[in-house]
């Protein structure tokens, strides 16, 4: 449970709130690569933590991103010209540089005050793993400053080996997040109904030994270890004989997470959570493989929709979604699955949204399966409370302390999560070391 005051606080991430601020001390995803697909091209519209931007690739192939509104009048450069690296308001033809300089006023006196005085807000970007990422906090006008955007594998890894996806959430990021990294609901939310058998789920894509283990231990005792830019959270569950059957998942500030199911070979996912508004947030979500590429099948699976990506429109919307109860199937639910809706994506987002554009947590009851929550909350928070009394987050600063992988493993009844993670993963909480991550980024750890 948190007060009405921390859960205002973890929720709202307006540019002057306390998170609202956090936030912005890290890169944010802005969009996928492929929204802006051609120099010189449409803008596109970025709404982000209540803010109305603008995005527009330029002639060079550089992401320029902008406030929405022009200074002269506040007219939208949405509908503006990208044109010589910098965007024009179709207005009355006030034109912006990159950095926001005004290049043409047309309308006002060629030795105005006004060239030294507009200035139209600017973010720096970057592009990593397919995603265009800006910095939206303090110093962006010296980018060169400015910290490494975080070297989460998925970006690392060739372009073969990956996709990347977004979907729209209908609900605020942080209890889309929680539904994340609470994994104990998998033996629920995601099974078949309570008479069928585990094999024989069409929506879970894992074995059914794994399953069974799931499903049947719906209480895993969690371990939790805390890292220097988060923490990895291991759910232990019954196995057969004295085994137990680990899932692991990673939380990194302020808003990526990897998911439980990985064995050694399959492809791993990660999410990064991006509040839109405090009503809806982008969920960018990612698969890779970091030995080889996907398939073509792989690949068409994912589009469309497979496990925790979402089946999506070209908008990114899911085409499971609050207007039309995410397709919910009473029938499906009577006979064959636990929910009746389609696809452990839409399943989480089904629950998720239900709980209210906001989660009231101050009426909740939480139990021991809730400890990944429960640390994600304090961190968070801690975080953002430290930067009002001006200390800023040193994860944002640890760029390479990103490369982390979570999965499942099983071990033998009393091994600590630790000895686990060290099994799994050849490092206490799962971080693959700059040399592995070098040969990734070379493409050059396909198996010989
Ligand atoms: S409002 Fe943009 S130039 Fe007038
Ligand atoms: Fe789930």
């Amino acid at each position: 449970m948190l007060s009405a005051a921390d859960n205002e606080m973890l929720t709202r991430t307006g540019p002057q709130t306390p998170m609202g601020q956090y936030m912005r001390h890290f890169w944010q995803p802005i969009a996928l690569s492929r929204e802006l697909p051609e120099a010189d091209g449409a803008p596109l519209r970025v709404n982000i933590m209540g803010e109305e931007l603008v995005a527009f690739r330029n002639a060079k192939g550089v992401v320029g991103l902008a406030d929405s509104k022009c200074p002269h009048r506040g007219a939208s450069l949405y509908f503006g010209r990208n044109e010589d690296c910098a965007i024009r308001c179709v207005f009355h033809g006030w034109k912006f540089d990159m950095e926001g300089k005004p290049v043409e006023l047309p309308n006002v006196p060629d030795d105005s005050g006004y060239y030294k005085s507009i200035r139209l807000r600017t973010y720096p970007t970057r592009e990593f793993g397919e995603i265009v990422w800006a910095w939206l906090g303090p110093d962006g006008s010296e980018p060169d400053k400015l910290p490494g955007v975080p070297q989460l594998e998925f970006g690392l890894v060739p372009a073969s080996h990956r996709y990347v996806t977004k979907k729209l959430q209908e609900c605020n990021w942080a209890q889309s997040i929680e539904g994340a990294l609470d994994t104990a609901h998998f033996s629920f939310l995601h099974m078949p109904a309570p008479h069928m058998p585990s094999n024989e789920n069409p929506d879970a894509p894992a074995d059914e030994k794994r399953l069974r283990w799931i499903r049947d231990d719906p209480r895993p005792q969690f371990s939790v270890l805390e890292h220097d830019v988060g923490f990895v959270v291991g759910g232990a569950r019954r196995a057969d004989g004295e085994d137990r059957y680990w899932r692991t998942t990673q939380f990194a500030l302020p808003a990526h997470s990897t998911t439980p199911s990985t064995l050694p070979g399959e492809n791993h996912f990660g999410y990064t959570w991006v509040p839109i508004d405090d009503h809806n947030c982008w969920i960018y979500t990612y698969a890779w493989n970091p030995v080889r590429p996907l398939t073509d099948d792989e690949r068409a699976k994912f589009k469309a929709g497979h496990g925790v990506i979402a089946e999506v429109d070209d908008k990114f919307m899911p085409l499971s979604n609050r207007a039309n109860e995410y397709r919910i199937d009473r029938a499906l639910q009577k006979h064959s699955t636990f929910t009746g809706v389609r696809g452990v994506a839409e399943q989480d987002a089904m629950i998720q949204d239900s709980q209210g554009r906001i989660v009231d947590r101050t009426i909740e009851h939480l139990t021991a399966s809730d400890a990944a929550i429960v640390r994600f909350r304090r961190l968070v928070l801690e975080g953002a409370k430290a930067l009002v009394t001006g200390t800023r987050p040193e994860a944002a600063l640890r760029h390479e302390s990103y490369r982390l992988r979570s999965g499942s493993w099983i071990g033998h009844e009393g091994v600590p999560f630790e000895q686990v993670m060290l099994e799994r993963f050849g490092n206490r909480v799962g971080r693959i070391g700059p040399v592995e991550a070098e040969q990734l980024s070379d493409g050059v750890a396909e198996p010989k």
